[in-house]
């Protein structure tokens, strides 16, 4: 009795299979990325860096978002290794006085949820 037209059924089978796939791909990735700066801890990281390094970000961007610096159209940045090297000549220059536990704290907390780099 509760018969769908056959092609709107396929279609939900194929968005199924998507998010599936998709959220697959996702944690996948999560654990990959866990190897790198596997010392950093990314909450310290966020707290860091939104106390030191955000606020310059932000004001170099047009729209106040400096987040968007580590975007893949802005980015320079090209993997992991040039990562901690900027965390590192930002937070240099900054006088942050951060030892090599800070820089790898924001460096993984970056890696999480911008970059993404796996090696
Ligand atoms: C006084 C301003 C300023 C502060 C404070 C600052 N930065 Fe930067 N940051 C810059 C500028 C300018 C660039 C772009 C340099 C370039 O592209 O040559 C940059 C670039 C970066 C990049 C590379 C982006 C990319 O992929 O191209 C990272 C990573 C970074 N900063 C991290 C940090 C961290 C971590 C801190 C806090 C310790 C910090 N920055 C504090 C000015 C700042």
């Amino acid at each position: 009795m509760n018969q769908k037209p056959l092609g709107r059924v396929s279609h939900v089978g194929v968005a199924a299979a998507a998010v599936v796939l998709g959220l697959g791909l996702v944690l996948g990735s999560n654990s990959a990325h866990a190897m790198l700066f596997a010392k950093g801890n990314a909450d310290l990281g966020a707290k860091l860096h939104a106390k030191t390094c955000a606020s310059c970000h932000n004001s170099m961007m047009p729209d106040g978002k400096g987040e968007e610096l580590y975007s893949e159209d802005f980015r320079k940045v090209t993997d992991a290794g040039g990562l901690k090297t900027m965390v590192q000549f930002c937070a240099t220059r900054t006088n942050s006085g951060w030892f090599d536990e800070e820089l790898e704290h924001v460096a993984r907390y970056l890696n999480d949820n911008f970059y993404k780099f796996k090696k």
